[in-house]
């Protein structure tokens, strides 16, 4: 056995014009690794940096690293569906269930941004954070690019007017997200929404250029007929779209109504959308996977919950 090992490494190394002995003379020396280094505990822990003395803001800035890293683990999945070349019904729909996992545990869990700080606190520390905004998550915006077909991410409104032959540039700039920043009578983008852009805008177009074949919906479609009638895998996409679109978006919306709707006087949000209507499920009606949906369903959506 012990040789065996010894041959593979050697043959390893070897195909690479590499002498196995100077490896194995680098094993003798190297540290044996330990929970901390190999996790980056020490790096992971100095990454929380308050800008007032108020305790409940270190809760706000922890579960937002949190759902940062729950979107990464996202990504990682969302990217192996998009890399498959053999997809079947199950693959699909055991990689879809992994992503429902992290989402389902992002929307039970936003009751920590909900009831987990103290309203005072937040009032205060939260006028130090304008005009930065979760809208500017770009892991978010990836999910959803890498989640569903362009046109999908596309305002309502100008839905008609964007067909395949449109820009990349084009479609950008009729994002749904761009609502939440930009005034549509004079073109006029707010702070927020332009560092964004300045910041991620290529990255964005390289990104959704290479989903637009391999996003998880254009994934589904191209399984065979049996595949893409299979039970288990269509209640794993409504799953999904169920819960990325209306819970999540439910739960943080009542969130915020929670902090910046104070006796029925609504306060500016720190991005400066027009939060009420923009973050409401029943307005945009984003749906990743609209086939799967009946008409009448599609009509309510986000109204019954
Ligand atoms: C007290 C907690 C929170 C409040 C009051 C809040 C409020 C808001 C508001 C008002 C917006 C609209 C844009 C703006 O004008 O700023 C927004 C957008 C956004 N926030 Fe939050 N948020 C909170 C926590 C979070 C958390 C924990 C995340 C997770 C990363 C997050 C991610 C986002 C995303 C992705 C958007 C854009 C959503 C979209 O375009 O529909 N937010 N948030």
């Amino acid at each position: 056995m012990k040789s065996k090992i010894n041959n593979q490494l050697k043959e390893k190394y070897e195909a690479i014009n590499q002498d196995f002995e100077d490896y194995l003379e680098g094993l003798l020396h190297s540290k044996p690794i330990n929970y901390w280094d190999y996790i980056q505990t020490d790096a992971l822990l100095n990454l929380q940096i308050q800008r007032t003395v108020f305790p409940d803001e270190m809760v706000f800035i922890m579960y937002h690293q949190v759902n940062e890293l729950l979107f990464k683990m996202i990504l990682v999945e969302i990217e192996q569906v998009a890399k498959s070349e053999e997809l079947t019904a199950s693959l699909f729909t055991d990689k879809l269930a992994r992503i429902s996992r992290y989402f389902d545990m992002l929307t039970s869990s936003f009751t920590i941004m909900k009831d987990g700080m103290d309203i005072e606190q937040y009032t205060k520390f939260r006028t130090t954070l304008t005009p930065a905004s979760g809208f500017q998550s770009a892991q978010y915006r990836k999910i959803e690019f890498a989640s569903t077909e362009l046109i999908n991410l596309i305002d309502k409104r100008f839905r008609d007017t964007i067909d395949r032959n449109s820009s990349y540039e084009n479609a950008f700039e009729h994002l749904y997200w761009q609502a939440a920043g930009k005034n549509y009578e004079t073109g006029e983008k707010s702070y927020t929404l332009t560092v964004f852009e300045e910041k991620y805008k290529d990255e964005f177009i390289r990104f959704a250029q290479f989903y637009s074949t391999k996003n998880l919906y254009s994934k589904f479609k191209e399984l065979p007929k049996e595949a893409k009638e299979d039970e288990a895998l269509i209640a794993a996409m409504r799953h999904l779209d169920y819960t990325v679109n209306i819970k999540w978006v439910m739960a943080h919306y009542n969130t915020a109504n929670h902090y910046l709707n104070i006796g029925g006087q609504t306060v500016e949000a720190t991005g400066g959308s027009e939060w009420v209507k923009y973050m409401h499920p029943k307005y945009q009606k984003r749906i990743f996977f609209p086939d799967l949906w009946t008409k009448q369903e599609i009509e309510a959506w986000g109204t019954n919950i």
